[in-house]
């Protein structure tokens, strides 16, 4: 049986991986700010390298897989966490896991990205440059610049940058090469604590008129199944893809844009 890390894994779809994971027999350990193995905040970077450091403490050997769940929706007011914890929480943490993830042989990671990076108006291409490149901070001051828009701004710009990290990473010879096997998966609205936290929100009436071609939110379970398969064997020839499970929002948004 392997071992896995999951961030974000006390809620939502992260908690939904790693319940599978442990009901399959595998090793999780469970990184949050709270209610699970590792407690660390993935929006700095000391508070990543804590986390790190604790996953490396009760974990001697290899590692099978990494999910990175772990995220911040569109709150204005957030830019700067948002940023951090979904591109850095991200980038940062699974390169410093890299060297066990190699030693595993056949590892996956599996990246939580999201629809929102398709069906965004008007992400400021200076944000996302800055954000691939590691600067959280230049990014966060051209995304404030956007004002009552900045909250959905900062989340798309973070998931837009994050897939081009993977992408740019997941084909070369220290990942891909290396036997590992890095992907995205993008999903649309699925009924999780941070999705009710929207419906809950001031943005409510704009995230319920979000067209979602089946007419309803996706479930954690579904999304579960999906990052299953991306731990899977089934994932053996599959590298640096962004697989959208959104109910039809990006294909009826952009039919032709493929
Ligand atoms: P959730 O809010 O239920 O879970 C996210 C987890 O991340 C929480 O447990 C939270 O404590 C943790 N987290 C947040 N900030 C952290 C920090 N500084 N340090 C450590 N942990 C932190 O959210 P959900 O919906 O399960 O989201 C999982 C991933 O899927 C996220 O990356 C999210 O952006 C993405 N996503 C979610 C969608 C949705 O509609 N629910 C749609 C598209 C993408």
């Amino acid at each position: 049986m392997g071992t896995y890390v999951v961030t974000g894994a006390a809620s939502g779809m992260g908690a939904e991986v790693t319940q599978r994971l442990v009901d399959s027999g595998q090793t999780v350990i469970g990184v949050d700010l709270a209610g699970t193995d590792v407690t660390a905040d993935l929006s700095t970077s000391a508070g990543r390298a804590d986390a790190v450091g604790q996953v490396l403490e009760r974990v001697d050997g290899p590692l099978d897989g990494v999910v990175l769940a772990a995220g911040v929706g569109p709150k204005r007011g957030r830019e700067r966490a948002i940023v951090e914890v979904n591109v850095l929480g991200v980038t940062e943490f699974v390169t410093a896991l890299r060297p066990r993830l190699a030693a595993a042989g056949n590892a996956k990671v599996v990246v939580f990205g999201s629809n929102s990076t398709t069906s965004t108006p008007l992400v400021p291409r200076g944000a996302i440059r800055r954000l691939v490149g590691g600067d959280t901070e230049g990014a966060a001051r051209i995304l404030r610049r956007r004002g009552p828009l900045a909250g959905p701004a900062s989340y798309a710009a973070s998931k837009i940058a994050v897939a081009r990290w993977v992408r740019r990473r997941a084909v070369a010879d220290e990942w891909a090469g290396a036997g590992i096997r890095m992907n995205v998966i993008a999903p649309g609205p699925v009924m999780t604590p941070l999705l009710q936290g929207q419906l809950a929100s001031s943005t409510s009436s704009q995230v319920r008129s979000f067209p979602v071609p089946i007419r309803e939110f996706g479930t954690p379970e579904q999304l579960g199944e999906w990052v299953m398969t991306m731990l899977s064997p089934a994932a053996d020839f599959m590298v640096g893809s962004v697989v959208t499970v959104d109910g039809g929002t990006e294909a009826l948004l952009r039919p032709d844009d493929w």
